[in-house]
This record gives structure tokens, C-alpha cells and sequence, in this order.
């Protein structure tokens, strides 16, 4: 039996509302389905979204997941009194999320301000077992004599994505006094939701419906006695599609059928099937860790649960957005951050999920070759920002500027190509770990040689070597310069292997072959100067730097932006976050460890972190090093974004790439997991507070089981594999113990445990 954490939230606070809708926010990856509160809140921000479903509101904006009609939401008055806890008196409070089954729980005891005193309790959960259900039960308990109650929910299609209305109502209906349904369109009338629910209260009542204003409710009124206990459950199925095989009645009545078969189960029925479904999710990622400090495996459990609730397996033309599903936050959109920050752990536990992110790109080829050639290049670029299809969705503005009413212009979509060779850096990282060779001879070779077609065209020759100018490489606090380290190095990494998989797979194409033979003999690759630091770009180095401590202890609130301009930024040495330092993290081959560490050295201080996709990087780059001490506490402000203080607001969704981060920390960075000649190595060390770390693995065919205490590391494989464990390559049958030497030791000055922490 696996020994979840449960995540708490001590106290209600008003002002922690939306923090925590994001962060207990409740998914399967079709659905997500944020923490708010059953009763009303003006700062409350509900969510419900479903992975595919995008939309554009107006010509001025981009297309955005759409925030649909609200399910949770539920009006109690207790003896006439609205229930609220901004009134009264909360005597007893109680709200956990637990991880093991995904149920969202809270119990409340308040005291209205008539002074009369109720127990309230709710219990609810996403499904992971049936992607469509949502289930509710909310009981209420009158503490001081009997009480007279009325309770109203149903399906509220008032709710807005900040405003931004993107859904007509088609129909609502009730059936059989006990179903409702609504019927929704995007305004476009590309996609159909389908909502309905059976709302079930079990004492007698006097009940009754209304349909107004865009509300569909069922409404309770019912006398309680003292200390009995009523329940409302309400079983919610929640269903979209783009294609119209169907009528549009079929497609409900289908809803409405599934649905009732599923409701007749009943609530702890159904909490049962998905705790079954979230045990297996469990065994295959869970990571557990014997730390001093048991928030560590917290930090652990809330990043793998929400990585398997933003995965949207069940439907290949959608990635995960910057926020997963928790939130409206980047409108919903793809970035860099799932092939760079989320891959590496499907990757490593359920690579078909990784293969269906890479299929998400594959599918949206025809845009970014579109994208590229209206920029006069050949092969495809990718949309910085991507949603239901290969288009850019990178607002074209930032904010207004509200003294100059001048908006500016925002530069990724522009110039922040890195995101071309991050696409096929894990084309490449798939390959490695999988060796599916029947997704490389079609998808795979197709997004390697388009990427790299690309890079061939967009690189210029500058006095005899070729250079890439004008881009923006992972800091986006610097723009517009030429040749970013990051972007060539990987631009390089891309043709060169886009050219070895050719050959790999026997396939010819002479003038691709020529082209990229050119490119990878003449690319600009900037070379280490002093002790080993790669300049950032071509201008780096001549830029000033200034005492950024100040802004490194407000890390995520961008608070240089108020002091300089962003042009003024660009003129310094300030970096939003890693670069150079990312390059040595994702090819670390190409480095000595010397190199690394003088890299994060030097970059560090001149490093904000006001990205949330940074500190975990160097942490990475430090554990892989040997600087363990540093990385652990990397690693803990990384664990901190969404679970800790308010730094990086999580408000309008949890950081997505934050918790791929926390996973890779981990493997990739105390258990020293990396990919060298395509082979597996490992080479533990772990942070003085860590006594154990145990993990599963997935490696081409082979499921393997981690246990790395006391200096020894003890492998178990359901098959054959060879390893790279401290430098001793072997190839193991089933298990075997690995101890580290003290030969290791003296060259890499490393060891599994370390007290310098
Ligand atoms: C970061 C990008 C990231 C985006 C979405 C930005 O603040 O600078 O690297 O892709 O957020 O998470």
C-alpha cells in the first residue's frame, strides 16, 4: 500500500482562494476543474476546461481554452441565512486534497451570525476512470435544534474567461425531475459541450427548477433536524466533440445515457474505480524519498499527480498548456515547456504519452511550415504559442502601457525560434529511450528533417561561417541578439541528428545530406572564453552588470521592471532565467563538468529566476556536478513556486513546467539519470537530508525499480538492460547492487550521501 501524501490547506483565507483553486485543482487530463469553494466568493475564480476545447472571442484576441458553465457552484441558506464564510463564525476547518484517490475534501463547523452552529462537509473528485464525471457530495449537519434549508445548483453558463464570453446556450432541459442538461456551442460553432447532471438530496423536500439568465437550477427547500445529517449528491457528466457524425440530439441524448448509467453506481462506487485507476498511475511515477524534511515528498506527490492530471491521453491534437488545466492562465497555450520542462517524466513513465505530445507537434506540421514560409524560410517553425492546431497564438501585444496608451509588441512569436530545436531535441530523447522505430521512419524523421530544413535555411554567412541573428534564446529578458549560445548549440544538435537518424534509417536524400553537412561544418558554435563561460550571444559580455540582489530575493515578481525599462534591461547582464546553464543541462555531453559548473557560476549571480522554468535548471546542473548542498536548496525553491509563499502567483493556474521540474530534479539531478551515447547512466548523489530515494523507470522495453541508499544503488528489471552506473557499465539480468567506489570517489569527488548540506 503506497502512503500518499495528502495536501492541507491549514486556514480559510480569503485572499488564498484562487492560490489554492489552482493548486487542488482536480483533473484526468480530458478534464480539469479548479478547487473553488460550492459557495460564492466575488474573488473567486471558477474553472472548468476541457483540453481541446479552444476558442477566439473577438479580433482582437487569440484562440483560448474556453472557461465552461460552472458545475460546483451551490447556494445554501441556513434558517435564512446565506452560507458564507465572510460572515459568521468558522469554528472548525478542515480542507485536504488526497492524493491517492484524488478526492477533494473539507469540513467545516460555522456559526452564523445568528449564532446557530452547522457542520458542513464536502467531498468531491474529478475521475480517472471515467475521463467524463465529475462527483459532488455535500452534507450539512444543523448543530443547535433543527434548521430550515434550501439549497440551489445546477449548471451556471454566466461563467466567463475574465469577461471574454466564448459559448452560446443551445438548450438546457430537466428530465425525469432529477437530470438537467445543458447544450453549448463555441460561438464559432466549431465545437459542441455537453453538460448534465443528477442532482439527488436524501431526505424529503419540496423541489423545483428554473431556467433563467443563462442558469439552469434545481432548488431544495427541506426542514433538518438537530444532528442529522442531509446530503446532496450531484454527478456531473461532461462531454465535447468537434466532428458532427452525430445529430445534435443523439450527441445529447448519449451524454444523458452515460450518465445515468454512471450515476446509478453512486458516489463511493465510483471513488472506489478511481482510486483503482490512480493506483496504477502511482506505481508507474511514484518517487519516494526518506528526507528529513517530509515536505520533500510532498513536493514529490503534487507534481507527479498533477503531471497525470494535465495529461490528455485520450486524444492526440491536444498538448498541456503552461498551466495544465488548473487555470485560465497563458490562455491555455503550448510552449517550450512541454517538450523541455514535461516530457522528460512521460518519457521516463509512460512513454506513449510522450510519443502522443510528440504526435500533438506531428499533427500541426502544416502550420509551422506555414508559419516559416510567410517568413521566407523553408522547413517548419513552430508557433511560440500553440493551442487546438499548428497556428501562432502568441498575443501580439503585451499589456497597455496605461500612462502612454501604448501597448508593446510582444517579440517571442518574432524571434524565440529556439523552440524549433527544443521540439527535436525530444524527438531525439524519445528515440533514445524508446527506440520505436516505427514512429521514427514517419513521425519522427519527418519533425527532425523539417526542424533541421528550417535551421539550414534560417542560418546567414557571415565572412565565411554561418551565424543565426535576431533571435531571443530562453532569457527573454534579453532580446533580439545574434548567435545565442543556447539556439545554435541546439540548432546544431537538431541537423546532426536529423542527419545520423537518415542514415540510421537508410534514407536518402543528397541535398538535404549536403545542406546539412554545410551547416554543421560551418555553424558558429561560441566557444568558452575565460575559465570556461560560453558567452551568452555576441553582445553579452560588453554589457554592464549591476547588483541584482535585490531582485533575486523577489525572484518571480519581475520587480526590475519597475525600476528599469525593458530596453534598459536589455542593455545589462540580466538574465529572466536560465540559458547558457539550460544548454549545459539539456546536452550535457557536450560539456566538461568543469565547464558546467563555471557556467553556473558565472550565470548565477546575473540571473534572476523570474521565470519559474529556472532555478531547477541550475539545481540540475549543480547536483550533476557534485554540488549538492546548492542544488537541494535549488531544488526546494523550485518545489516552492506553487506550494509555497506567493513569489510566482499560481492564482490563475498552477506552473505546469514547475512540477516537471521538481520530478527532474530528482531523477535527473540527485539520481544523476542522463543519456550518454544513447546508453543509460545513472550517478546518484543526494542531498545530505535524504537517507533514501526510490523510483520506477522506464527504459526501451524494460521497467526498472531504483533504490539508491548508503552509498549503493540496487536496480531491479523486468529486463534485460545495460546501465552506466558510477562509471561500471553491465548489462542486468533481473537485479544487481552498485556501490560506489572509492576510485569514483576521488575523481568525481561524489558519493550517494554527502553531509556537506
Ligand atoms: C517564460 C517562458 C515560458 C512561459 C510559459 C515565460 O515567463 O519566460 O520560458 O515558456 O513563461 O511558461
Amino acid at each position: 500500500m503506497l502512503n500518499l501524501s495528502v495536501l492541507n490547506e491549514s486556514s480559510f483565507d480569503p485572499e488564498k482562494l484562487n492560490k489554492y483553486a489552482s493548486i487542488m485543482c482536480c483533473g484526468n487530463g480530458y478534464l480539469g476543474v479548479r478547487a473553488t469553494h460550492e459557495e460564492h466568493y466575488t474573488l473567486q475564480t471558477r474553472g472548468m476546461y476541457l483540453a481541446g476545447v479552444y476558442h477566439r472571442a473577438g479580433r482582437n484576441e487569440t484562440n483560448e481554452r474556453v472557461n465552461l458553465p460552472d458545475v460546483l457552484g451551490l447556494e445554501l441558506y441556513l434558517d435564512g441565512e446565506n452560507f458564507t464564510l465572510l460572515s459568521g463564525e468558522v469554528l472548525r476547518w478542515e480542507r485536504e486534497l488526497a492524493f491517492a484517490n484524488g478526492e477533494l475534501r473539507r469540513s467545516v463547523v460555522w456559526r452564523s451570525s445568528k449564532g446557530k452552529r452547522y457542520r458542513i462537509s464536502s467531498r468531491r473528485f474529478v475521475s480517472m476512470d471515467q475521463l467524463s464525471l465529475i462527483a459532488l457530495q455535500f452534507s450539512v449537519t444543523p448543530l443547535d435544534g433543527s434548521a430550515q434549508m434550501r439549497l440551489s445548483t445546477g449548471i451556471d453558463a454566466t461563467q466567463t474567461n475574465s469577461g471574454r464570453q466564448h459559448l452560446d446556450e443551445v438548450s438546457v432541459r430537466v428530465f425525469d425531475q432529477q437530470y438537467i442538461q445543458g447544450v453549448y456551442g463555441t460561438q464559432d460553432r466549431a465545437a459542441e459541450v455537453v453538460i448534465s447532471a443528477r442532482c439527488q438530496l436524501d431526505t424529503e423536500s419540496e423541489s423545483w427548477f428554473t431556467a433563467k439568465n443563462r442558469r439552469l437550477n434545481c432548488h431544495h427547500s427541506f426542514e433538518v433536524e438537530e444532528g442529522q445529517k442531509v446530503t446532496f449528491e450531484k454527478i456531473v457528466w461532461v462531454t465535447h466533440r468537434s466532428d458532427k457524425t452525430l445529430s445534435q440530439a443523439s450527441f445529447a441524448r448519449n451524454n444523458l445515457r452515460d450518465l445515468t448509467a454512471h450515476a446509478a453506481k453512486g458516489y463511493d462506487a465510483l471513488l472506489e474505480m478511481t482510486a483503482c485507476a490512480w493506483e496504477n498511475l502511482w506505481q508507474a511515477s511514484r518517487v519516494t524519498v526518506c528526507s528529513e524534511h517530509p515536505e520533500d515528498q510532498l513536493a514529490l506527490d503534487y507534481a507527479v499527480w498533477h503531471l497525470n492530471t494535465m495529461m490528455p491521453a485520450q486524444d492526440e491534437r491536444c498538448s498541456i498548456g503552461a498551466k495544465g488545466l488548473t487555470g485560465e492562465g497563458y490562455k491555455g497555450h503550448v510552449f517550450w515547456d512541454t517538450e523541455i520542462f514535461l516530457l522528460p517524466f512521460y518519457l521516463f513513465t509512460s512513454p506513449q504519452n510522450a510519443r502522443h505530445l510528440l504526435r500533438y507537434r506531428w499533427l500541426n506540421l502544416p502550420g509551422a511550415r506555414e508559419k516559416a514560409r510567410r517568413n521566407g524560410w523553408s522547413g517548419a517553425l513552430f508557433p511560440w504559442e500553440s493551442a487546438s492546431n499548428g497556428q501562432e497564438e502568441t498575443p501580439e501585444f503585451a499589456a497597455i502601457n496605461i500612462r502612454t496608451g501604448i501597448r508593446q509588441k510582444v517579440a517571442s512569436a518574432l524571434a524565440e525560434h529556439h523552440i524549433v530545436a527544443d521540439i527535436a531535441w525530444a524527438v531525439v530523447a524519445y528515440w533514445q529511450a524508446t527506440h520505436d522505430s516505427a514512429f521514427m521512419r514517419n513521425e519522427g524523421l519527418t519533425l527532425l528533417t523539417e526542424t533541421a530544413t528550417f535551421w539550414i535555411a534560417r542560418a546567414i554567412d557571415i565572412n565565411g561561417r554561418l551565424e543565426i541573428h535576431d533571435v531571443i534564446g530562453p532569457d527573454e529578458y534579453t532580446e533580439h541578439v545574434n548567435n545565442n549560445a543556447y539556439t545554435n548549440y541546439m540548432a546544431w544538435h537538431n541537423v546532426a541528428h536529423a542527419l545520423q537518424l537518415m542514415h540510421h534509417f537508410e534514407r536518402k536524400d543528397e541535398r538535404f545530406e549536403q545542406a546539412a553537412q554545410n551547416f554543421l561544418e560551418r555553424l558558429w558554435l561560441p566557444q568558452p572564453i575565460q575559465a570556461g563561460v560560453i558567452p551568452q550571444d555576441d553582445t553579452f559580455m560588453s554589457k554592464p552588470a549591476i547588483d541584482l540582489s535585490r531582485y533575486k530575493n523577489t525572484a518571480g515578481k519581475q520587480t526590475i521592471l519597475l525600476d528599469y525599462s525593458r530596453t534598459e534591461v536589455n542593455e545589462m547582464q540580466i538574465l529572466k532565467q536560465a540559458d547558457v546553464v539550460m544548454l549545459t543541462y539539456l546536452l550535457p555531453e557536450r560539456f566538461t563538468h568543469s565547464q558546467c559548473l563555471a557556467n553556473l557560476a558565472y550565470y548565477e549571480p546575473l540571473t534572476i529566476h523570474d521565470s519559474s522554468l529556472s532555478q531547477s535548471v541550475h539545481g540540475i546542473v549543480a547536483a550533476r556536478s557534485g554540488e549538492v548542498a546548492s542544488a537541494y536548496q535549488f531544488w526546494q525553491e523550485g518545489a516552492a513556486i506553487d506550494l509555497g509563499g506567493d513569489a510566482h502567483s499560481s492564482d490563475d493556474g498552477i506552473h505546469a513546467a514547475a512540477t516537471g521540474a521538481i520530478w527532474s530534479g530528482v531523477i535527473q539531478g540527485f539520481a544523476g539519470v542522463t543519456v550518454v551515447d544513447g546508453e543509460l547512466n545513472l550517478s546518484p548523489l543526494l542531498p545530505g537530508q535524504w537517507q533514501r530515494l526510490q523510483f520506477p523507470l522506464k527504459w526501451r522495453t524494460a521497467h526498472l525499480n531504483i533504490i539508491v541508499e548508503n552509498q549503493t544503488l540496487m536496480v531491479n528489471t523486468t529486463e534485460p538492460v545495460t546501465l552506466t552506473v558510477w562509471g561500471e557499465t553491465l548489462t542486468i539480468l533481473d537485479s544487481h547492487t552498485f556501490t560506489v567506489d572509492d576510485f569514483y570517489l576521488a575523481v568525481h569527488g561524489t558519493a550517494t550521501t554527502r553531509g556537506e548540506a
